[in-house]
């Protein structure tokens, strides 16, 4: 059985002080939900805020991006041992926001995902097709490249210790979910590359979140699906009471 995970990406969304207020309202309304792993990942500025917010809860706090070095000569980078020491345990790892805007590639997702796990960080890697590739029935085609690029060269030690997003980008942002039965079959491709690569076992065992207009009327449909572990959210997730309700689902 795997344990579900609802994680709430704000992307470049609330100050600290707005952080503070959205955790003074969410942390009490998920107090008692113990069915899943709660995660939230704020802005790199929030972190900190959002940390301390959360200590003596099961919420837990992810980065959005991380560097792929230890450290070195990269103005304006973070990397892992940072995020680590101001209290995140997890990071987001190529979004496809990531992808299209800042030229990331499966190169860097592995070296990002690489550098993320060697500091005992939590890696939500995220892969997903555009609206063109899905028309043009390459979904597969491009899962395959990105899961490969990206995540292929783990060892199962590592690949045990991620998490995988599915996130078509044609839903993401636009309010066109994939229905629960689309994200499935996408779901059940990409454990059927992790069984090729790596193991039954090792597929078996990887939660696969799906995102793309996650909201709370829609959430329920998804998790009914045994494909799916659990959910990446974006606007959804900026709302204390829509992000609870669907935590709660
Ligand atoms: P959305 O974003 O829920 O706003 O579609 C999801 C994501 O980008 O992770």
């Amino acid at each position: 059985m795997r344990r579900p995970v609802i994680a709430g990406n704000w992307k470049m969304y609330k100050t600290q002080a707005e952080t503070h207020a959205f955790l003074d309202v969410f942390c009490p309304l998920v107090a008692k939900s113990k069915h899943c792993d709660i995660v939230v990942a704020p802005p790199f500025t929030s972190l900190d805020v959002a940390a301390q917010a959360v200590r003596g809860t099961s919420i837990a706090i992810a980065a959005q991006n991380v560097h792929g070095q230890r450290e070195g000569a990269f103005t304006g980078e973070i990397c892992a041992r940072m995020l680590v020491e101001i209290g995140c345990t997890g990071v987001i790892i190529g979004h496809s926001e990531r992808r299209q805007y800042f030229n990331e590639t499966e190169e860097g997702v592995h070296r990002k995902t690489k550098a993320a796990l060697e500091e005992g960080l939590t890696p939500i890697v995220c892969v997903g097709e555009i609206l063109s590739e899905r028309e043009g029935n390459l979904t597969e085609t491009v899962l395959q490249r990105q899961f490969e690029g990206g995540l292929g060269a783990l060892t199962p030690a590592e690949f045990s210790r991620i998490l995988l997003a599915y996130e078509p980008v044609w839903a993401i942002g636009t309010g066109k979910t994939a229905t629960p039965e689309q994200a499935a079959q996408a779901h059940r491709y990409l454990r059927e590359l992790a069984a090729v690569r790596f193991s039954f076992e090792e597929a078996s065992a990887l939660r696969i979140l799906y995102g793309g207009s996650v909201k709370p009327d829609n959430i329920k449909g998804l998790m009914a699906q045994a494909e799916i572990d659990g959910a990446l959210v974006g606007g959804a997730s900026l709302d204390p009471r829509s992000f609870a309700s669907i935590v709660n689902y």
